[in-house]
Formats: structure tokens, C-alpha cells, sequence
């Protein structure tokens, strides 16, 4: 094969995009509800999880973990584990064992006492030639300790709390605001400590080869995490490699190295083998990221006529003592509603208890939910419809910085939605619809998620056989990259997606954004988009046309009146195209949020206090919808997280120590089949947002999570006449 000719497109967002060119393709690929490419290997097993497909040689490691919540580490019964069948190692090195949100630094292997953080902790590895003898030997595991105390300090009254002063914010006066309002609420709200509870337990296997380490894992953001592992290992950053081609689910759980990973690096280079680590379900739970509980305050009010004069909003949430990350539960109370009058707080308490990092849509997942039911709240108090009192304090532009909205649809979204779910049928008074033993109500909520942009780099080769091969280090994390990119190189191209072939999870291959934030698609896919532009630049030269010219449609290559086909236009040449998309400041000057409206019916019963989702109908804006499919089965899981987390979901901490005391999935309750019903969700397909990316469109992987359960306590409270404040709402709260 011929050297490929080389082209490089860079761009970054510093000014709205004005050509919408995806809208000029011809292939009409992109949209389109095209069915998964890597669907049949998922489908029949044979796509390869982290743990799956040892190499020859491999052995297994097992974490030996704290049980104490505070104190330090000083010996372990190291002799008496090495002596147990087929054990070949007994690592402790503080390396692997740090709170790898902590970040690591590279260190010499420990040798003193090792602090401990939180009941749980991994404190050593036990490697032995099966996985049996590795777990057998790190139950046999005798720790000592010093200064040990069982104490997490769960109780928020005894919490230290911090306030961050980037997070405080303040407007008007809201005392005042609330004296002289016609109607107020002032209520307070609490979230339970959360579990990501991916279907894929973390695992990893390393093996290093030349010097060069590659460990096949289960991470969401490629690039950072080869320079976390790297980092931790104290080595340089080209002499690690992360492969996770297949990821069963992250939420947020996966987007920094975890101690498997670099548990398994270690052991590896230690014992000149590979060596794999697959977390237990209990070892998910305890030794990974929560999301934090929330305790949230808030105040609202509103004039005779039902417009916002004032907005409330503190938020306690806790982590571990020094980490940076807090759960940003007031994040969309700046700008969502209007009201002159505003004042967020944000408090951080410090606790020995299992960190707390992000979880799917960290901040809005929990926050929209409360202020939403605040809403609901005032709405009720005011007299007016709920739908009507959401339209009514829609602002016209940021109101705590005066910015317009990129795009705003959130009135749409309700109308829309309204009209869809039949929201006129509502009961008007709470608690007087019953069928049987069951309380029938309705409840909505707004939807909100922040939209961003991250550095993203991808690779599209045209080969001489007019097929494409994509090639960037984004992940498909269940979520739809691998549908989405092919997609848009397709749409550029003028390919159909069979003679596209995208390759991803490979932290060799240029480096994206990876997938967080609900901005993994509209990163990636911009620099996917930008890099087959280059590649249509490179044809209409050889057209001898302009770029605007040039059309490309089932492998054809159409300029003016003059068609032929891409493989001549070839002529034999490899093209190379690579893209980067960057931020700048088009997202300076406007606030970008994606946007959404869910309305829900609920049945309560009155004797057992059960409550049934009967209907949950979601309509949603993203900017273009890159593939129909694959967005609304994300719009699909995020209503089904929030029917979890209004109902289900809960980690129960021991108030002495921070013990989970559920820490499975027997026992953390997610929503099952009988708890979800069919939904209705539509997308608003004629959305666009120029000043996002070039592609215009939004991120959607979180949405649709952020509200679902404000619209289904709101229901209940219709059905009920009785408001629950108290996240999930399970039936011992509502009988
Ligand atoms: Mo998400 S919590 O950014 O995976």
C-alpha cells in the first residue's frame, strides 16, 4: 500500500457555525435510526469485555481492603498469604492503593503504614494463579492497624462543610423577595447516597511488553486515563496503552483509572505475566465512586399573577477529606427559571465514607428533580396549573448574567409534551382520583442538562477501494459512538455505512474527548466531521471544483454536470484526513443547555403504598439528532435512572462507619421490567444549535435523567394529595 496522502482540518468554536453543512449532504444517512454496527457482536457474545479473553500465562489479583474508616495500615499476615495455595505475590503499594480520584503521583512502593480513607479501601493485592486461590487468600487477610477509628462521621450535624466560593451566588435580595411575595415555599428536599451500578463490574488485564504496558480495561475516557495510569506508575504516558473497545456501562464510574487498573499494572510488572483484576459486585459498590446524598434547601416565590420574584437554592452534599469534585447540585438553578432575585449555596462536608464523584449527569440529576417538585409546589400554592406556571417563568435570557440562550426549546418541549401525554386530564384536586385500592395522578417536570464541548482529534482514511476506516480513542460506553461516527464519515463521504468501518477504544488512536458529560457524540463526532471534510476538500481538488461544489453520494463523486465514481477520483491514492475540534468562544457569550419536558402518571396504592409508573412520556431537544435510534434509547435509559432514582435507588450507610449495607444488586433496587412501563418519547428532530459545534448538535446522553423523578413525586403528590420530600419515595414512606 502506497504512503496515504495526509490532511489535517483543525477548528475551533470561537464564532456560531453558519453553513450547517451536514444539512447540504446527499447520502440522508445521518439522523436516520440506523441499527448499531457492532449490535450482532453484542447480541451474540462475542464482542470482548475487559475481562474476557485472558492471554496465555494470565494471573489473578484480589483486593484485600480496609475495615476501618480512618487510621493507618501497619502490617499485614503478607507470610502466612504467600504460603496458601498457588498465591504468587502479596502487593501493597500505596500506588495502587490511593484513592485514584485523588490522582497519583508517582512514588516508590510503599513501605511505612498506609492511610486509610474510608471503610473499604483496598489496602493490598493477593495475585495467585486462579482467581479462586487469589480471593480464597485475600479473605484469609489479617490487617494491623494504628490510630483507627470506626467513625465516618456520617451524620451531616457533625460534618465539617466547606464552602467553595466559586459556588456561592447571589442576586437581589431573596429575604425581601419572599416577604413580599404573594405566594413562597420554602421546603427541603433530600437525595440518598446513589451507586452507579453498571452492568460490567470495573475490570482490568495488564501485560507489558518491551517495556510498554497494555491494559485491557473498562474506562470511558481514554486519553486521560492513560495519563492517570501513567502518572501513577511514574511512567511516561507513551509507554501505556488502554485498549476498551466495549464498555457494559459507566455513568460517570468509569471515568478515571480505578485501583483495578493500576492494581493490575503493577502485578504485572511485578510478576512478568499478565494479570487480570475483575472487581467483586461488593468491591463495585464500596471501592469505587458514589454519588453523594443531598440535602437541598429551597425557597421560591412568585407575585399574585404567578411570576418568579425570587429563587433559593443551597445544597449540602459530601465527599472525602481533600478531593476537589462535589456533587454541583444547583448547577441549572442559575438560568432555568426566571426571577430577579436568586441565591445559591453550596456546601461540602467531609467524611470517611467510599468517595463520591460523578454519577450520570453529576448536578442536575439531583438538583432539577428538587427545584422541579419546588415548583410544583408553588404552582399548587398559587392556584395555577403546573404546565401553565413553568411557561409562565421561562426567562428570555440567563437571568443571573443577562446572555442569551444559544437555543432555548424548553417551551416547546413542554407544549409539546403537554398535548402528547393528554395533560389535560389531570386530576385538578390532589387525591380525588381512585380506581379500586389506587390514587391516579399526573406530574411533569422541566428537563435540563448543560451542554459542552471537549478537544476532540479523530483520523478518517478513504482507502483506494472507496471504503473509510474512522479511528479516534472515544468510547462506546452502551451509548452509540460507534453508530454516530460511522454515520456522520458515511453523511460526508457520500458512503453508505456498510463501507465505513469505525475503530474506537484505543488510546493509541488520536485522542478525543472520550465519553462524559454528555458531550462524548458532539466532540467526537465534530472532528469526525471535520476530518472527512478535509478529505472532501482533497476530492474537489481533484474535481477541480470548490468544496460547495463538490456533491458525494453512494460512492459517486458529482461536481456540476461531471459524475464519477470516488474509487477513479482515487485513483488508486489513500486519503488521510484527521480532525480537531476545539473550544473557544462561541459558548463564551450564550448559555448552552439541552432541553426536555416529561410528564408522568402515576397509581399509588392505598394499601400496600406502592406506586406503579403508568405512562412516562418525554419530549427532548438536542440540537441535530445524529441517529433516532440511539437517542431516544438514551432518552429511554435516562427515564428509566429516574424511575430508579424517585423510587428505587438508595445505599443505606452503618451510622457508625459508612458500611454499605446493601451492596448488590439483590439489593440496591434499580428499576426492573414490571417497574417501567412503555414510554413515548419524542425528539425534536428540526433542532439545531450553531453555537455548539459544527455538527449543532447537543449532548443528550444524560438529559433525559435530569427532572424524570420531579415529575414523578409530583405525580404521586397528585395522586396523594401529600408532598414526599424524601428521595426514593418507597412504599414503608408512603404508607
Ligand atoms: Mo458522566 S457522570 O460524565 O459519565
Amino acid at each position: 500500500m502506497p504512503e496515504p496522502i495526509e490532511l489535517k482540518l483543525e477548528h475551533r468554536m470561537d464564532l456560531p457555525d453558519q453553513e450547517d453543512l451536514l444539512d447540504r449532504m446527499a447520502q440522508g444517512v445521518i439522523s436516520t435510526p440506523m441499527d448499531r454496527p457492532e449490535g450482532p457482536l453484542k447480541v451474540s457474545g462475542t464482542a470482548s469485555y475487559a475481562d474476557e479473553d485472558h492471554p496465555p500465562g494470565t494471573a489473578y489479583g484480589w483486593f484485600v481492603r480496609a475495615n476501618i474508616a480512618k487510621g493507618w495500615v501497619t502490617g499485614l499476615n503478607t507470610k502466612e498469604l504467600q504460603a496458601m495455595p498457588g498465591v504468587l505475590a502479596v502487593i501493597r503499594d500505596d500506588r495502587m492503593i490511593r484513592n485514584p480520584a485523588q490522582g497519583g503521583d508517582a512514588k516508590s512502593p510503599h513501605q511505612g503504614p498506609a492511610e486509610i480513607f474510608y471503610k473499604g479501601q483496598p489496602i493490598a493485592l493477593v495475585v495467585a494463579e486462579t482467581f479462586e486461590q487469589a480471593r480464597d487468600a485475600g479473605l484469609a487477610a489479617r490487617a494491623d492497624y494504628k490510630d483507627s477509628s470506626h467513625k465516618a462521621v456520617i451524620l451531616p450535624a457533625q460534618a465539617k462543610y466547606e464552602e467553595p466560593r466559586s459556588k456561592q451566588f447571589s442576586q437581589g435580595n431573596l429575604d425581601r423577595a419572599m416577604k413580599k411575595a404573594a405566594f413562597s415555599v420554602d421546603v427541603e428536599y433530600d437525595t440518598p447516597s446513589m451507586s452507579h451500578a453498571a452492568m460490567e463490574p470495573h475490570a482490568a488485564v495488564a501485560w507489558w511488553e518491551d517495556g510498554r504496558l497494555t491494559l485491557r480495561g473498562s474506562y470511558q475516557m481514554l486519553n486521560s486515563n492513560a495519563q492517570e495510569l501513567a502518572d501513577a506508575l511514574g511512567v511516561n504516558v507513551r509507554k501505556v496503552r488502554i485498549l476498551s473497545r466495549y464498555v457494559g456501562g459507566g455513568f460517570g464510574s468509569k471515568l478515571g483509572i480505578g485501583h483495578e487498573g493500576v492494581g493490575a499494572a503493577i502485578a504485572a510488572q511485578k510478576l512478568g505475566r499478565p494479570v487480570a483484576i475483575a472487581l467483586h459486585r461488593r468491591q463495585v459498590f464500596e471501592a469505587t465512586h458514589r454519588r453523594s446524598e443531598t440535602r437541598q434547601r429551597v425557597r421560591l416565590c412568585c407575585d399574585a399573577d404567578g411570576h418568579l420574584t425570587g429563587i433559593g437554592h443551597e445544597a449540602w452534599v459530601s465527599n472525602l477529606p481533600g478531593e476537589d469534585f462535589s456533587e454541583p447540585v444547583t448547577q441549572a438553578t442559575s438560568f432555568t427559571w426566571a426571577g430577579e432575585n436568586r441565591e445559591i449555596g453550596h456546601y461540602i462536608g467531609r467524611l470517611n465514607l467510599t468517595g463520591a464523584g460523578s454519577m450520570r449527569a453529576p448536578g442536575e440529576a439531583v438538583g432539577v428533580p428538587v427545584t422541579d417538585a419546588a415548583m410544583d409546589e408553588l404552582a399548587e400554592a398559587a392556584g395555577i396549573d403546573p404546565v401553565e406556571f413553568r411557561l409562565r417563568n421561562i426567562p428570555e435570557t440567563d437571568p443571573s448574567t443577562g446572555k442569551p440562550f444559544s437555543s432555548n426549546r424548553l417551551a416547546d418541549c413542554i407544549r409539546i409534551g403537554a398535548e402528547r401525554f393528554g395533560w389535560s386530564e389531570r386530576p385538578r384536586v390532589p387525591g380525588s382520583r381512585r380506581e379500586g385500592e389506587w390514587l391516579i395522578g399526573f406530574g411533569m417536570s422541566a428537563i435540563i442538562r448543560v451542554n459542552m464541548l471537549g478537544d476532540s482529534t479523530a483520523r478518517v482514511t478513504l482507502r483506494p477501494d472507496g471504503t473509510a476506516l474512522v479511528e479516534t480513542d472515544m468510547t462506546d460506553i452502551g451509548t452509540g459512538s460507534y453508530s454516530v461516527l460511522t454515520q456522520i464519515a458515511a453523511e460526508m463521504l457520500g458512503l453508505p455505512p456498510e463501507r465505513v468501518t469505525t475503530v474506537l477504544g484505543d488510546s493509541d488512536l488520536p485522542p478525543s474527548i472520550g465519553s462524559g458529560g454528555s458531550r462524548g457524540a458532539a466532540s467526537s463526532g465534530s472532528s469526525v466531521m471535520l476530518a472527512a471534510r478535509a478529505l472532501r476538500g482533497k476530492l474537489a481538488e481533484r474535481m477541480g471544483c470548490d468544496e460547495e461544489e463538490l456533491t458525494l453520494k453512494d460512492g459517486t463523486v458529482i461536481a456540476g454536470n461531471r459524475q464519477r465514481e470516488l474509487t477513479e477520483v482515487l485513483a488508486g491514492d489513500s486519503l488521510q484526513g484527521t480532525g480537531t475540534i476545539r473550544k473557544g468562544k462561541a459558548e463564551d457569550g450564550h448559555r448552552q443547555s439541552s432541553w426536555g419536558a416529561e410528564f408522568c402518571e402515576v397509581a399509588v396504592s392505598s394499601i400496600t403504598g406502592e406506586v406503579h409508573v403508568r405512562r412516562l412520556s418525554g419530549v427532548f431537544a438536542a440540537g441535530r439528532i445524529l441517529n433516532a435510534k440511539t437517542a431516544r434509547s438514551q432518552c429511554m435509559g435516562g427515564m428509566i435512572f429516574g424511575i430508579g432514582q424517585a423510587l428505587h435507588e438508595e445505599v443505606f450507610h452503618d451510622a457508625r462507619d459508612g458500611s454499605f449495607m446493601n451492596r448488590d444488586l439483590a439489593e440496591y433496587h434499580i428499576p426492573v421490567n414490571l417497574d417501567v412501563p412503555q414510554m413515548d418519547i419524542e425528539l425534536l428532530m428540526d433542532d439545531r444549535d450553531p453555537f455548539a459545534n459544527p455538527m449543532q448538535a447537543k449532548g443528550i446522553g444524560e438529559l433525559a435523567l435530569c427532572g424524570t423523578a420531579g415529575a414523578i413525586v409530583n405525580a404521586i403528590a397528585n395522586a396523594t394529595g401529600h408532598r414526599f420530600r424524601s428521595f426514593p419515595v418507597t412504599l414503608d414512606k408512603v404508607l
